[in-house]
C-alpha cells in the first residue's frame, strides 16, 4: 500500500492507463476488461486490474492537474513497479486546424509549472514523452487505420484565467492544444527512467467555442480508449 493507493503489492499491472476521472476508469474496466477487480478506491480514485485480450492491465484515475497526477504516477512507478503509464484525457484545441474528436499523441509537453524543476531539478519548460509507448501508439493507430495527430501540447496549471490570449509558453513551444497533466507525468517518468505517453481527444476548440456535447461524451472517447488498450497490449 502507498499513501494514496491502497492496492496490495502485485495488484497493479506493469502497464497502467490513467484517466483523469475515476468514473471514466470504471467505465473502461466495465466495458473492456475481463475478470477485473477494484484494487484501490482511496479518495474514490478507483483503480481496476483485469485482462484486455489476455494481457493484465490496470486502469485508474490521476485526478486533475500536475500535482495530482504527480502523486499517482510516482506511487505507481515506485511503490507498485509500473513500467508504463499511458494517460488518456481530453484537451482544448488552441487552433481551429484541430476539430472536436481529433486524437493527439503528445510529442512534448510544455508548461509554466514548477513541478519538474522543484521535484527533480529538471530545467526548462518542455519535456518529451518517455520511452517507447509513444511510438507503439503511433504504430498501433497506423495498423488500425486511425487518424492520429502528433504534436506538442500545453500542460496548464490554470483552467480559468483573465487573459483570453494563448499563454506565451504554449506559443513559444508550438503547442496546438491544452490539458493539465502530461508535463508532470513525463517529468516523473524521465526522473525514474520509466515509460509515459499521453493520448488526448479534442473535447473543445477554444477559438470557435465548439465543444463535444453532453450526449456525444459517452461515445467520443471510445476510439482513444481502444487505441490506448491496443497499444498497451503491444508494449
Ligand atoms: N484547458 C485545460 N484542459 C482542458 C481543456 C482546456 O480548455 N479542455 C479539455 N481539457
Amino acid at each position: 500500500m502507498s499513501i494514496h493507493i491502497s492496492a496490495r503489492p502485485g495488484e497493479i499491472a506493469k502497464t497502467v492507463l490513467l484517466a483523469g476521472d475515476p468514473l471514466r476508469a470504471k467505465y473502461i474496466a466495465e466495458k473492456y476488461l475481463q475478470d477485473f477487480t477494484l484494487v484501490s478506491s482511496t479518495r474514490n480514485a478507483f483503480y481496476f486490474t483485469g485482462a484486455y485480450k489476455g494481457k493484465v492491465i490496470t486502469v485508474g484515475a490521476s485526478g486533475m492537474g500536475c500535482p495530482s497526477i504527480g502523486i499517482y504516477s510516482y506511487e505507481l512507478f515506485t511503490e507498485y513497479e509500473a513500467d508504463t503509464i499511458i494517460r488518456i484525457g481530453t484537451c482544448g484545441a488552441y487552433t481551429s486546424e484541430l476539430k472536436v474528436f481529433d486524437l493527439i499523441n503528445t510529442d512534448m509537453a510544455a508548461s509554466e509549472s514548477t513541478f519538474a524543476k522543484y521535484a527533480w531539478g529538471i530545467e526548462g519548460d518542455l519535456i518529451p514523452h518517455q520511452g517507447k509507448a509513444y511510438e507503439m501508439i503511433n504504430e498501433t493507430a497506423a495498423g488500425l487505420s486511425m487518424q492520429l495527430r502528433q504534436c506538442n501540447i500545453h500542460s496548464s496549471d490554470i483552467f480559468y484565467r483573465k487573459d483570453p490570449n494563448i499563454p506565451a509558453v504554449a506559443t513559444a513551444n508550438n503547442c496546438l492544444a491544452v490539458e493539465m497533466e502530461a508535463f508532470a507525468l513525463f517529468a516523473n517518468a524521465k526522473h525514474l527512467g520509466k515509460t509515459a505517453a499521453t493520448l488526448l481527444t479534442v473535447s473543445d476548440v477554444i477559438p470557435t467555442h465548439e465543444k463535444i456535447s453532453a450526449d456525444q461524451r459517452e461515445t467520443a472517447l471510445l476510439p482513444m480508449m481502444e487505441l490506448a488498450l491496443e497499444a498497451a497490449i503491444r508494449i
